[in-house]
């Protein structure tokens, strides 16, 4: 039988959850990325990741990228956390940042709206996400869509788009 892993690599916790919820399914083991040695790569055929975005970069996706070669004949998926992921656009736009090497354009990817909590965001992650905020509140209003709306509201009052439904295809993947 095939083995498998979850590595993943989340700031806070929604990521990690939904890393979870697939170890559960295939009962396969669940790793953060810092914990994962890159040796053990050898010990396993399919490799799910799951990264948390941050200003358009998939957190720790460096695990993947800096050892495609070695990844070779494995079966590799993707999965992304978010809060703008749910579209064709921003999706395409996190491809196009992220795929970006020889070797990553095949790799299938999923995308899992992710959670906020203002209240825990500090330091450099909660200026960047001020100056989205001022970005936002900047448009024209003719400019604004209703998912700017839905994305203003979510970050300055917190939001939970976590559901345990869009690990549904992940593990299809592997049944
Ligand atoms: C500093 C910062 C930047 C973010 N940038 C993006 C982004 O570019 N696109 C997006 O969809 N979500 C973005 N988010 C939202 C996170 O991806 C979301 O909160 C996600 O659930 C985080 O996963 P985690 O709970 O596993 O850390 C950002 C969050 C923070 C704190």
């Amino acid at each position: 039988m095939d083995k498998t892993i979850v590595v993943y690599k989340s700031k806070h916790g929604s990521t990690e959850k939904y890393a979870r919820w697939i170890g559960e399914e295939l009962d396969c083991p669940v790793v953060s990325e810092k914990d994962f040695q890159r040796k053990n790569f050898s010990l396993y055929d399919n490799i799910i990741f799951g990264g948390c975005v941050h200003a358009g970069g998939i957190m720790g996706f460096d695990l993947i990228k800096k050892n495609i070669r070695h990844l070779e004949g494995k079966k590799i998926v993707i999965f992304v956390v978010g809060l703008n992921v749910m579209h064709q656009d921003t999706r395409m736009q996190l491809r196009e940042i992220n795929f970006n090497k020889k070797g990553l354009n095949k790799l299938t990817c999923y995308y899992c709206p992710g959670s906020y909590d203002p209240s825990s965001v500090k330091g450099i992650d909660a200026a960047i996400m001020k100056m989205m905020i001022n970005m936002l509140e900047k448009k024209k209003p003719e400019e604004v869509t209703e998912d700017d709306r839905r994305l203003l509201e979510g970050v300055t009052e917190g939001i939970d788009l976590t559901d345990r439904k869009y690990i549904e295809p992940i593990v299809a993947e592997f049944r």
